[in-house]
């Protein structure tokens, strides 16, 4: 058995969803996948193996490792008996941040434990669980990431005490957008936290940003459910903006982003935490999306072309 947990992009209100503003984001392509492995020929325990080394990790050992506080939350939530087995870990996302990597993880594990032993977890359960996981990576995560990862498709989300606004937003046909990344590393929580450390010195400035963040993201709303994408595009450029005015963009995503627009893309952003990472940019049509790709791949960035508003069930 095993148990798939999305990546995602997040196409409106980074760093606003922290302070419970709405946001809008999708699941991609890229994913995690946590595949169960009978544990005959190995000793007693549960094993994985990390998915940035590779190492085979034995639960409860190497304390040090994140893989072996996740399998530790993950166990303890789900009030699991230790038996004998190996969770092969396989990704194709970058694990760099930016793509919800942390969250896939923990999704996928979740999912594969269900299916595996019949669990009968729902998907409210399973986000939970991976909310719980998510901090122990960054220290206040708004919820967003593993809500996508866990639902998949396109969901405007908002971060509310007493239960988080989930939202599914169908669309008739999946748009075609570019993720490409920065290849730089960077920590979530530290770009959360110096967003923070601004807000508090200048609450003036961060007023009128958060309020043209409102605006921008009610109009953005209506749009993507119309499927309307050059609105939408001029939309994520406006995003990008306040962005930038928050000082998380970075001068690799300044240059993916105006290479992409140069492409002719109908609009383009950082998505996810910023100062690095990676970028989403909204390109219709298979021949605008090979196009922008091309640019951006042309000045040195991996770049992956992606269908947005579909996975999940
Ligand atoms: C998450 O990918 C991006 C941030 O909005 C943090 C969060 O929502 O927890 C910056």
């Amino acid at each position: 058995m095993s148990g798939v947990g999305f990546g995602k992009a997040i196409l409106f209100g980074e760093h606003f969803v922290v302070y419970g503003l709405p946001g809008i984001a999708a699941a991609i392509e890229l994913n995690t996948t946590c595949f169960f492995e009978k544990n005959s020929d190995r000793k007693e325990g549960i094993f994985a193996n990390d998915l940035v080394t590779g190492e085979l990790i034995k639960y409860g050992e190497h304390p040090e490792k994140r893989l072996a506080e996740v399998l530790s939350i993950i166990f303890s939530e789900l009030n699991f008996k230790e038996k004998n087995f190996h969770l092969k870990l396989v990704t194709n996302m970058s694990v760099k941040g930016g793509m919800g990597s942390s969250a896939a993880l923990a999704v996928s594990i979740c999912k594969c434990l269900d299916k595996e032993f019949s669990l009968n977890l729902d998907n409210a359960f399973v986000n939970d669980v991976a909310y719980k996981v998510e901090k122990l990576f960054h220290s206040n995560p708004s919820g967003i990431d593993n809500t996508v990862s866990t639902y998949g498709g396109l969901i405007r989300f908002r971060k509310k005490n007493g239960g988080n606004e989930i939202e599914k937003i169908m669309l008739k046909k999946p748009v075609e957008m570019v993720l490409v990344d920065t290849g730089l590393i960077r920590d979530t929580g530290e770009a959360v936290d110096f967003v923070k450390k601004q807000k508090e010195e200048n609450p003036k400035k961060f007023e009128g940003i958060f309020s043209g963040y409102v605006g921008i993201e009610k109009e953005a709303l209506v749009a993507v459910k119309k499927e309307q994408w050059e609105k939408v595009g001029k939309l994520m450029n406006k995003n990008q903006l306040l962005l930038k005015e928050m000082n998380v963009s970075s001068k690799e995503l300044d240059e993916i982003i105006d290479a992409a627009l140069d492409a002719g893309a109908f609009g383009a952003k950082l998505t996810g935490a910023g100062l690095g990472g990676n970028a989403i940019i909204l390109s219709p049509g298979k021949e605008l999306q090979e196009k922008v790709a091309k640019a951006c791949t042309k000045k040195g960035y991996n770049s992956y072309k992606i269908l947005v508003g579909m996975l999940g069930d």
